[in-house]
């Protein structure tokens, strides 16, 4: 059996460099690979709305930017599907029957969303639809019977979870769901990159992220005020790079042939950093380093991304064939899901006669 792709971004806001090097610049090479039979990549508005229940209007805002921005990237509608969480309700029966096979102590125990109830000041009033994500995120990727899941590092309980519910599902109604596996970034900075304040994760709500559509000016000052290392002053200063997040988005983005093109008097990234640590190195040169490597890769995107927002409607398209596709898919794993589970009632004649049988004998 071939291997599938299910993956997927909540729209609550348009994506950044963190989503990026996280995960979507590795599923477009994915896609590329011609490895994966099929490709899902999925717009979780249902799970944006597990915190954002009243508001909507803002998940419905963000469906068509996180689509112009998976385009932009280079997902491609001919070789991925791209579709809409609540357009396949077979999801959320799906996730109905999981919720049988998982206990409120499990739930808890997620780090994940425990560190999203704190973030979000919750306290005691956590709303039980977020609560239990986590046993939806298992319905949206067994459904497509996926085997690899792109994600970043905060997803891996996400992944545990799922894989745990497809153990307890095939051990008590048959080998019917497949058990997927994450696919984590190689490199380790891109794994969670930090902010431009140097926080440990790019969030929307820190105000701390470079978006893919940002304009060439709206980056240049984002990179140019990045935190580096607050007790570099002077040029001459040693200059610190762990924690210095000039250096890990290098680290992220870099590779020599952008020395060549653009720095040619370092061959590499760790000449550029020895010098820093050495002292005599200035911030600025740094920055307009990153700066000239981010715009290069950014560039091509917005560009696309101009071209895809003249034709909306066209978006819309590929979204609609890309739910068309996904529920066609979806709904045939539900049907394997009920027959396992006896509870499709009206397809089981062998039931129907059994039971027909017994009464006419009564
Ligand atoms: N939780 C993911 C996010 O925060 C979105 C998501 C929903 C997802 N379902 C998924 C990711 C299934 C991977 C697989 O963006």
């Amino acid at each position: 059996m071939g291997k599938v792709i299910l993956t997927g971004d909540r729209p609550t806001g348009k994506l950044h460099l963190g989503h990026y090097v996280g995960s979507l610049r590795q599923r477009v090479e994915l896609q590329n690979s011609g490895l994966f039979e099929k490709i899902f990549i999925m717009i979780a508005d249902a799970q944006a709305l597990t915190d954002n229940a009243d508001n909507p209007e803002k998940v419905r805002q963000n469906i068509i930017e996180v689509a112009l921005d998976y385009l932009s990237c280079g997902i491609d509608p001919t070789k991925s599907n791209i579709f809409i969480q609540s357009m396949v309700p077979e999801l959320t029966e799906l996730a109905f029957y999981y919720m049988n096979l998982v206990t409120v102590a499990r739930l808890e125990r997620n780090p994940t969303v425990k560190s999203e109830i704190v973030m979000r000041e919750f306290g005691k009033s956590i709303p039980v639809g977020f609560y239990t994500y986590p046993i939806s995120q298992a319905s949206d990727i067994t459904a497509f019977r996926a085997t690899t899941v792109p994600a970043g590092d905060d997803q891996e309980p996400m992944v545990e979870q799922t894989r745990e519910i497809v153990h307890k599902f095939n051990s008590i109604y048959g080998p019917v769901l497949v058990e997927p596996e994450i696919l984590l970034p190689t490199n380790s900075a891109c794994k969670r990159l930090p902010g431009t304040d140097g926080k440990a994760k790019m969030s929307k709500s820190l105000g701390n992220c470079i978006y893919l559509s940002d304009s060439s000016a709206d980056l240049r000052k984002k990179v140019m005020s990045m935190y580096t290392d607050p007790n570099h002053i002077r040029i001459e200063d040693p200059g610190c790079i762990e924690g210095n997040c000039v250096f890990t988005y290098l680290d992220a983005f870099s590779c020599c042939e952008h020395f060549a093109e653009f720095l040619p008097e370092y061959s590499s990234l760790d000449e550029l950093k020895a010098h820093y640590q050495r002292g005599g190195l200035g911030d600025v040169k740094v920055k307009k380093f990153l700066y000239a490597v981010l715009e290069q890769m950014l560039e091509p995107i917005r560009q696309r991304r101009k071209e895809y927002e003249q034709d909306i409607e066209g978006v819309y398209e590929i979204l609609k064939k890309g739910c068309d596709v996904a529920r066609a898919e979806a709904a045939e794993t539900l049907n394997l899901v009920r027959r396992a589970m006896k509870i499709n009632y009206f397809e089981d004649s062998e039931l129907i006669r059994q039971q027909s049988e017994m009464y006419r004998a009564k």
